[in-house]
């Protein structure tokens, strides 16, 4: 991990580039536009296999040499694709067996991407052919910098449920259970009469009528995380050779539900994550935030690259809202401030046909005399201006526990509420710690936690003995944790951890809970101290927790919603009730401060500010001028002392004198 490419300086700055769409004169105006913009890094190929090899083992690399030797006497360095998210129509024809099969039974077509399945011995020999080619020919090639595998493993193809899915299934059964006494026992197949006699009975958790043994679809979301891995390494090995550092791009850190990527960022050589905004969401750059902190947290605190976003809308939301004056700016250097060595896009230029004609792009349908242009020239600039940030590391004293299979496991059918949602509460705890001004790491539960003043354990109904046990060490030790309702209720088979509930944390957290009372979609609870919640409530019996806060209303009025239990050197909390983001800003305020937790005050929450190494990022989310007491230096991005007031919707990056 972290081997990041070498670029000449600085910042990456640039976009995924499909020179293939456009003719000679165009490729050629497009070196010289990228070159009047600070583009130094592009990502090339990415869907061009048709065009790479137009017949089964025949290959044309011409073009792409042309491309590349044009980029490289440029000064522009590349990013090379693996073509393989687009297989061509010749494949689909050759290999109709190697279309992806939905849940339901539904065979995926073709005239899209993402049409074959990473399973299928097929596809697997085909693009380990390909790539095999690719290394060969470009592995030397000096604008190659580095390699770019797939593209989005799991977006929108997570589980497939073709017949090789279900015969790479059977196999991985075995390696996991290593016997079927042991999958019996570890599913649970006593309920519902589902014990097997033979591993050729066991099929995929296909759709049903009715619920499916939830332990069998967990081990198929595990399964399914492992067959893309495996398509991934397969390049991946390929590609090693070559000595230049091989990543690919995750589906947006936080979006991609399908993916563990805890699995998949110690296979990479730099952590490459694509976000991009839920244009109707008003706090869509708090949840920008926090992808850029699960990307950064992925790789282990190293520099990261923000492999694609978009200048303006999307083609793919109900509206393509594009970005109001001043975001683009604010959203890319907010990744930067949370850890991205690369500012780069999707894409270079607008595309004139296809399905994404209508998405932004660097280089819009507008053209240069855009305001567009003009903004992302200006962009590319101050991209240039933070070139001292490169390599510096961003420090967080919080973090909140993310782990994939809590998420898939809290989601599955017949749960005590249809409600529950893993993100619902990720995002809660997010924006109470981002509203504080708290910068915040993603974690497993099963992490090192010993830096960490305060974590955050979110509605975490999946929780290993191991992770819990970590959790006590970590309190024991003195650190201060806070736990949501329904966490540590069942193991890794979906199992309920034996006795009442939170099994895996009853002891730390010294209380027991008797009953569970989800509310209806209408209803709330309000809490002593006057906090109202919504989704849930429930009885709590004290052991050896006091209770903090009580329901002053609800099926549990009277009863504990926030208890505490000090155990050891440090403090547990739990929280009963599914309070919003304003909610939890008071109790989280209040719990950083009993931890120690280093934090600005009196600013205006509307205000980011992060410090990555000795630099301090002020970006300023609101309409009017904010000032900012405390932070003094020059401005990266003016070269000027810096004024002490960041202008509405700007952006300042001050390199501190004193801290
Ligand atoms: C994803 C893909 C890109 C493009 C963008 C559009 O991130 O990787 O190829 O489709 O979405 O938003």
């Amino acid at each position: 991990m972290s081997r990041y490419p070498a670029l000449p300086e600085g910042l990456a700055f640039g976009g995924d580039y499909n020179p293939e769409q456009w003719p000679a004169e165009v490729q050629e105006e497009d070196v010289r536009l990228m070159r009047e913009a600070g583009v130094n890094l592009v990502t090339v190929g990415v869907f061009a296999w048709a065009l790479l090899e137009p017949r089964e083992g025949v290959y044309e690399f011409g073009w792409l040499d042309a491309v590349l030797d044009r980029l490289h006497r440029a000064g522009i360095a590349v990013d090379l694709g693996t073509p393989t998210a687009a297989p061509p129509p010749w494949f689909s024809r050759a290999y109709p067996d190697a279309f992806p099969v939905t849940r339901e039974g539904v065979r995926v077509g073709a005239g899209g991407r993402q049409h074959a399945c990473s399973s299928h011995p097929a596809f697997r020999a085909a693009s380990a052919r390909l790539v095999e080619r690719l290394a060969e020919r470009y592995g030397d090639h000096p604008a190659v910098v580095m390699w770019h595998v797939h593209n989005e493993y799991g977006a929108p193809l997570g589980e497939c449920y073709c017949p090789a899915s279900t015969a790479a299934w059977r196999e991985w059964l075995r390696r996991r259970h290593g016997s079927l006494d042991a999958l019996n026992a570890a599913w649970g197949t006593t309920f519902w009469g589902q014990t097997y006699g033979e591993w050729e009975e066991i099929d995929a958790p296909r759709w049903s009528h009715t619920a499916v043994n939830p332990a069998q679809r967990l081990d198929y979301a595990r399964f399914a995380n492992e067959e893309h891995l495996g398509h991934y390494r397969l390049q991946r090995d390929v590609l090693r050779r070559t000595g230049k550092p091989v990543t690919t791009n995750f589906a947006g850190t936080v979006n991609c539900k399908s993916m563990d990527l805890w699995r998949w960022a110690p296979e990479l050589d730099v952590v490459a994550n694509d976000h991009y905004l839920d244009a109707e969401d008003p706090a869509n750059h708090i949840r920008l935030s926090m992808s850029a902190d699960l990307s950064r947290s992925l790789a282990g605190g190293a520099p990261w690259m923000l492999m694609e976003h978009s200048t303006g809308a999307t083609s793919w939301q109900r509206r393509g809202i594009a970005k109001r004056p001043g975001e683009m700016r604010r959203n890319s250097l907010a990744h930067v401030a949370r850890g991205a060595d690369a500012v780069l896009f999707f894409q270079w230029r607008a595309s004139r046909h296809g399905a994404e004609k209508w998405h932004s792009a660097m280089v819009p349908h507008a053209g240069t005399g855009s305001q567009m242009w003009s903004d992302v020239v200006a962009l590319g600039r101050d991209v240039r201006r933070l070139a001292p940030v490169r390599g510096a590391r961003v420090a967080a004293e919080v973090a909140i526990a993310w782990d994939w299979e809590a998420y898939w496991a809290l989601e599955l059918e017949w749960r005590p509420s249809g409600d529950l949602a893993f993100r619902e509460r990720v995002d809660a705890f997010y924006e109470a710690l981002w509203r504080e001004h708290v910068t915040t790491d993603l974690v497993h539960p099963s992490a090192d936690l010993s830096a960490y003043k305060l974590v955050v354990l979110p509605s975490s109904y999946l929780l290993t003995e191991a992770s819990a046990k970590n959790l006590q060490r970590y309190v024991e030790a003195g650190g201060h944790l806070l736990v949501s309702y329904f966490s540590g209720v069942v193991d890794e088979n979906d199992t309920v951890h034996d006795g009442p509930c939170p099994g895996a944390l009853r002891e730390l957290l010294g209380l027991r809970v008797e009953e569970f009372h989800p509310l209806r979609e209408h209803e709330s609870v309000t809490l002593t101290g006057g906090a109202s919640g919504r989704i849930w409530s429930e009885r709590v019996i004290l052991e050896r927790a006091r209770a903090e806060l009580r329901f002053a209303d609800g099926p549990d009025a009277g009863h504990p919603a926030y208890t505490v239990n000090a155990f050891g050197g440090g403090t547990a909390r739990y929280l009963s009730a599914g309070l919003s983001a304003a909610g939890l800003r008071p109790l989280l305020a209040g719990l950083a401060d009993l931890a120690g937790v280093t934090r600005p005050r009196d600013l205006p929450d509307t205000l980011e500010l992060v410090r990555r190494g000795a630099h301090v990022f002020l970006i300023n989310h609101g309409p009017g001028p904010v000032s900012v007491p405390g932070v003094s230096g020059a401005d990266l991005l003016t070269g000027a002392p810096f004024t002490g007031e960041v202008p509405g919707g700007g952006v300042a990056v001050v390199r501190e004198e004193t801290f």
